[in-house]
């Protein structure tokens, strides 16, 4: 892409760490805090990605939680991810999970934000967290290193905003950016048979943009763009870069990794599949 035709882009982030030190519940945290204190009636998650948005910037989260799902991705090329979260219980500290975490990241060249969770707890010791984690190259800032390390709780909300705050201060240093005005390039996050609609994919735009209608190739399968929706279940005809969204239309179902992109007709997109199947 032209210099000049690129545009800032909201960075995209996936949560790792160890079982039950509170991936999930984090990210609940923050839908809850950013997004259903302006949605009535709460919101649903309809995909497996959202987005929230903090000081008029928006954050893509990949609600793909366990490495192994971004094993897959990066085994298959995919580099989906500009910032991963490793969350460390504070009570519990670093487990071996931590540290496959700090590896995959480190592999696929993302910064990291260390966010020590559970601290509500009374036997928390965010200190020997820090300490714990200098073993593996990240130290802490206040510690004279360069890792953000964010003390929050999922369960008393504590720290959320600092943690979102340091997100945008990471990706603002980034500066990511990406040419909404060209065809669609992107990854498949996750993708299943559906009883009803057929296959169903969540993609993530990368560049470009993708609108209904538009033909592209996801590994071996493709698709005509028969209808997308956004995380809250909303059909949309457009989605540009770091967006995530739902569609349907696929030939079969792709497999999460996959890179799609879009090209000019249905029969190019039929013929380049099947060649690559073959
Ligand atoms: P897996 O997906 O199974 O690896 O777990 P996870 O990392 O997503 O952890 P999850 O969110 O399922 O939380 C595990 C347990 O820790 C649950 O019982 C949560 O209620 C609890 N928990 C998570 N965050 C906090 C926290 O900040 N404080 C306290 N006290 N408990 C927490
Ligand atoms: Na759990
Ligand atoms: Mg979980």
């Amino acid at each position: 892409d032209d210099p000049a035709d690129l545009q800032p882009r909201p960075c995209v982030v996936t949560v790792m760490g160890h079982v039950d030190h509170g991936k999930t519940s984090l990210l609940d945290a923050i839908r809850e805090t950013n997004v259903t204190a302006t949605e009535a009636g709460g919101i649903t998650q309809h995909i497996g990605a959202y987005q929230v948005e903090h000081n008029n910037k928006k954050i893509t989260f990949l609600d793909t939680p366990g490495h192994e799902a971004f094993t897959a991705m990066r085994a298959r090329g995919a580099k989906v991810t500009d910032i991963a979260i490793l969350v460390v219980a504070a009570d519990d500290g670093v487990m071996p999970q931590t540290v496959e975490a700090i590896n995959h990241a480190k592999a696929a060249g993302v910064p990291i934000i260390v966010a020590i969770n559970k601290i509500d707890r009374p036997d928390a010791n965010p200190d020997r967290v820090k300490q714990q984690l200098t073993e593996y190259g990240l130290v802490a800032e206040e510690w004279g290193g360069e890792t953000v390390m964010v003390p929050v709780s999922a369960k008393t909300r504590q720290g959320l905003e600092d943690l979102l705050e340091m997100i945008l201060l990471v990706a603002e240093m980034q500066e990511l950016k990406a040419n909404p005005n060209r065809p669609a390039r992107g990854t498949v996050i996750e993708a299943e048979l559906d009883k009803g609609r057929g296959p169903v994919a969540t993609v993530l735009v990368q560049n470009g943009t993708l609108t209904v209608g538009d033909n592209l190739v996801a590994g071996t399968t493709w698709a005509r763009v028969r209808a997308m929706m956004d995380y809250k279940g909303r059909r949309v005809k457009k989605a540009g870069p770091s967006t995530p969204v739902e569609v349907l239309g696929f030939s079969e179902v792709p497999q999460a990794g996959d890179q799609f992109f879009v090209v000019p007709d249905e029969k190019t997109a039929r013929q380049i599949a099947e060649k690559r199947a073959n």
